[in-house]
């Protein structure tokens, strides 16, 4: 069964994506004094973009914090980021730099909360991609 390990920040556009997908997800802590998340088992991360243009920055800390533990990164099957067009040559640049670290692929790419198309091709693409892990 498809299983989603995901990153929003307060905006929680991300968050709204990965509700419309309708798979089990679990979501990275936001704040600090939230419990660690730790995975057990395989997961495709759903992550937005940060950088505000730049490399540095991109990858939210929170999710550098969650792909620092062994366990974690043992687990991570492929990733799809999040992100907004008006940065040009760094849109979804935190998918790119994530699938570079941890060789996996960088599945999709969608802006803000996504369209319904998205939700349609993610979901396919995901059951899809889960049958042959
Ligand atoms: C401070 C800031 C920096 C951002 N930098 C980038 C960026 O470098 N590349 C990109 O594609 N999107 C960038 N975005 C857009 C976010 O990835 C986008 O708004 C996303 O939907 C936020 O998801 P969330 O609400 O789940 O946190 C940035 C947004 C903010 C607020």
């Amino acid at each position: 069964m498809v299983n989603i390990v995901y990153f929003s920040s307060a905006t929680n556009n991300t968050q709204r994506f990965v509700e419309k997908l309708g798979f089990p997800a679990k979501r990275i802590p936001l704040y600090p004094y939230e419990d660690f998340l730790e995975v057990d088992e395989e997961y495709v991360l759903i992550v937005p973009t940060y950088g505000g243009g730049n490399e540095r920055g991109a990858v939210p800390k929170q999710v550098i914090k969650f792909l620092n533990n062994e366990k974690n990164r043992s687990f991570i099957r492929g990733v799809i980021s999040g992100g907004n067009t008006n940065f040009g040559e760094a849109y979804c640049l935190a998918g790119d730099i994530i699938s570079a670290k941890t060789h996996v692929p960088h599945m999709y790419k969608f802006e803000l909360l996504g369209t319904p198309l998205d939700v349609q091709k993610v979901r396919k693409g995901l059951e899809e991609f889960w049958t042959r892990l």
